[in-house]
């Protein structure tokens, strides 16, 4: 599969975000080693802060799928530059994808911007910080 399909399926998933509070719908695909895409929408709560991003709604789906092994991912919103992932998600990234995979980040003009994960959160905390290595 090829970044636009990648893409195209993150405005498809759109369709699905439960967004009664905010109006925002965000989008994402994860496309892991085995060739599969794992969508996500952004799942909103009346208790805002219990809200779960579209990206996290993909890794957590592949994951619960024992689907571990990521290879590109792409998120797209409706926002004048590419969408930006927030800190939260930026740092579940982090804990699963390698330092070099690509993150597409697009918005409904298709502009797309393009970031390795390492470039997407440099310096992030990992487990090598937590056992002291
Ligand atoms: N949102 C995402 O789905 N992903 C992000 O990276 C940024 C924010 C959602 C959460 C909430 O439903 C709405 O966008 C506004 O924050």
């Amino acid at each position: 599969m090829d970044q636009q399909t990648l893409i195209e399926k993150t405005i498809e998933i759109r369709k699905h975000a439960y967004i009664p509070y905010c109006k925002f719908a965000v989008g994402a695909a994860l496309r892991t080693k085995s060739g599969k895409v794992y969508t996500g929408c952004n799942i909103e709560n009346a208790a805002y802060p219990v809200t779960c991003c579209a990206e996290r709604v993909a890794i957590f789906k592949a994951i619960s799928e024992g689907d571990l092994e990521f290879v590109e991912m792409a998120v797209a919103a409706d926002t004048t530059r590419p969408v930006p992932p927030c800190g939260s998600c930026r740092q579940v990234m982090s804990e699963f994808f390698p330092k070099d995979m690509n993150i597409h980040l697009t918005n409904l003009n298709k502009e797309v911007t393009t970031f390795t994960m390492e470039s997407l959160l440099p310096f992030s905390f990992t487990e090598a910080d937590l056992l002291g290595e």
